[in-house]
């Protein structure tokens, strides 16, 4: 998998800078009742789990998803986002890493996984990287293994408006930060049988819930 060190480092910068008010995009008045039901989902599907956690961001869903995991190791890349989650009160069994998503270098002392979830993530993989990446990803984690998967469905008046597509399918956002800065964001809005047919031959049973503004996607690892 070849992912450019500009691609990379261009999202790492964009999330660095918007970190401190990341969360405004889940104050979006529209989007509550979907929020509060998948949070309501989560605990329940890594209850007694040891979690990997993709991108984790400001944390905004590793309360709800460690509330009954038995270890929970929520990793970023951005210093920045992941000095907001940890500021936040959560379960005893989360612990932090600074880890590049696409190389998941793991800590030495990382449990071995049985889980794995990344929320908004999926949507920021370039798509010919996207199989490659979840090898990389299911080379990390125990058969058997519960992957979920949630992302942004494209709503028109509440998302971002997609200003181009390239060659290869993926689709760009223009973004204006507070500090005036503006940014391309690759943000891609699989449909379910685009995301269902990038799984590989390991993902059993998947499973795909359709909320208004989420999609989600969750599977067992063979
Ligand atoms: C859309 S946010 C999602 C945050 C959180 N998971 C959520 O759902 O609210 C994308 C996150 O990916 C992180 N990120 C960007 N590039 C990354 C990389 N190469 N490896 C790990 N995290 C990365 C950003 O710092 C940011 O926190």
């Amino acid at each position: 998998m070849s992912v450019g060190a500009d691609v990379v480092e261009g999202m790492r910068d964009y999330y660095a800078r918007r970190a401190a008010y990341y969360e405004r995009v889940y104050h979006k008045p529209e989007r509550q009742p979907d929020l509060r039901a998948i949070e309501a989902w989560l605990p329940g599907v890594f209850a007694g789990r040891r979690v990997l956690e993709v991108a984790c961001g400001t944390g905004w869903w590793t309360p709800h998803g460690a509330r009954d995991a038995t270890a929970w190791l929520a990793t970023d890349l951005s210093p920045e986002t992941l000095a907001v989650a940890q500021t936040k009160v959560l379960p005893s069994c989360v612990r932090f890493a600074t880890v590049d998503a696409y190389a998941l270098d793991l800590p030495l002392d990382a449990p071995p996984f049985d889980a794995a979830f990344a929320g908004c993530w999926w949507s920021h993989v370039p798509l010919p990287c996207l199989t490659a990446w979840l090898e990389v990803l299911h080379g990390r984690l125990a058969p058997g293994a519960r992957i979920v998967f949630l992302d942004n469905s494209f709503v028109q008046a509440s998302s971002t408006p997609i200003s181009r597509r390239d060659a290869a399918g993926n689709t760009y956002q223009r973004r204006t930060l507070d500090d005036g800065s503006e940014h391309e964001v690759l943000k891609n809005f699989p449909s379910r049988d685009e995301a269902l047919a990038q799984l590989g031959p390991r993902a059993r049973q998947p499973q795909w819930i359709d909320h208004r503004h989420y999609w989600v996607l969750s599977y067992e690892l063979a």
